[in-house]
């Protein structure tokens, strides 16, 4: 099938695009003898995830729920870190089973009576799995850097667990514009997160791992020498928020594109399209870009005030035009959540549609 001829809206993901970001971010990280754990939490698709790993240079995937976790067993991805604490007796006995499942079950923790329980799920022959979660000061999740030792030396004094090594996620510092001020401050973070694990590391033998990072800080992570691999997420797929940012390392591409059509346009300068809220996930401050043979329509403008049904195309009328039925593809504005309006990708190639791969993580936000 041809492109052209996908239903809309529908999402595609630029095939050429996502192959190129896969080996960009590959080689910078194993450029700096670093490896990739992936976040599948951008894309929800197994078979984009199972194209992470067979790029190689990575360690396993992370997943954002347990949900996402189970999800991604089931489609045979055996080497997973969720990276939220779970903490819900009913999900933590859940933890058990998929640890009984899959060979490579990792958790994060970050309170002492959640280790208690986890503890309960692990046993002597098959212990549970789990990493210190030490908060970059931003207060999301994860202990504080200066009580992450006791709590790790807490985790593996159970004989049930293991303690793999440390966490150390800096969202809030992903999208900051300024690529040196956002490594300036990632560098002052992650070298905090990497005290931490040097404390662990010298006292706990199996304390081997230091992970975290994202898209926007990866450049100047990598550069920590204790770091052990990087979560990266957006780089994949990328989306306008990305794009607004300035980049210290590789450029990425757009891979993942909304495709829309003109349904209506009797004013000029403004065109209607079938893509509103349920659509196109709301980023205030980042909306849409139209894209055109790989470059941003810097004039036409998306927005969603025709709420969650269509969107709004605004440009210089008598220099753009748009009749009924045109198609406009889109860089989405912010990857992940957009992700998860839709059951699939359409692969593409050229102009061919190669593959639809389902998003099978879809709702797993438990
Ligand atoms: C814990 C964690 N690690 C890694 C990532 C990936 O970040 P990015 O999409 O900015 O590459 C995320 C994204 O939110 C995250 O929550």
């Amino acid at each position: 099938m041809h492109r052209n001829q996908l239903d809309t809206p529908s999402l595609i993901l630029d095939l050429d695009l996502f192959e190129k970001n896969l080996a960009a971010m590959r080689d910078h990280a194993a450029a700096r003898g670093k490896k990739l754990r992936p976040h599948a939490k951008t894309h929800k698709c197994p078979e984009i995830a199972r194209r992470q790993l067979a790029a190689g240079n990575c360690v396993g995937v992370c997943a954002a729920k347990l949900s996402e976790a189970e999800k991604l067993a089931d489609a045979g991805i055996g080497e997973i870190l969720v990276t939220s604490p779970v903490t819900a007796p009913w999900k933590i006995a859940r933890t058990g089973e998929l640890n009984r499942r899959i060979a490579g079950l990792q958790l994060v923790v970050d309170d002492p009576e959640q280790i208690r329980l986890l503890a309960a799920q692990g046993t002597r022959e098959r212990p549970l799995h789990v990493l210190i979660d030490a908060d970059p000061e931003m207060g999301r999740t994860g202990v504080s850097f200066a009580d992450a030792p006791e709590l790790g030396r807490f985790a593996a004094s159970f004989p049930t667990l293991v303690l793999d090594g440390v966490q150390c996620y800096a969202g809030h510092l992903q999208h900051i514009k300024s690529y040196a001020e956002r490594a300036a401050e990632s560098t002052r973070l992650m070298s905090a997160g990497a005290h931490v694990f040097r404390t662990l590391a010298s006292e706990i033998p199996s304390c081997r791992i230091y992970t975290g990072t994202g898209t926007g800080t990866a450049p100047a992570d990598l550069g920590i020498p204790e770091l052990t691999d990087i979560q990266v997420g957006s780089y994949c797929l990328m989306d306008s928020e990305y794009l607004a940012v300035e980049h210290g390392g590789p450029a990425y591409a757009p891979a993942l594109r909304l495709v829309a059509s003109v349904i209506s346009c009797h004013r000029p300068g403004l065109a209607t399209i079938d893509a509103g809220t349920k659509a196109l996930y709301v980023t205030p401050g980042a909306p849409p870009r139209v894209i055109e043979n790989g470059t941003i329509r810097t004039d036409i403008a998306y927005d969603w005030s025709f709420g969650d049904e269509h969107g709004r195309l605004t440009y210089p009328p008598g220099k753009v035009t748009f009749t009924p039925g045109d198609r406009v593809e889109l860089v989405v504005s912010h990857c992940d959540p957009t992700v998860n309006l839709f059951d699939e990708i359409h692969a593409v190639r050229g102009g061919e549609v190669v593959g639809r791969w389902p998003i099978s993580l879809r709702g797993c936000c438990r």
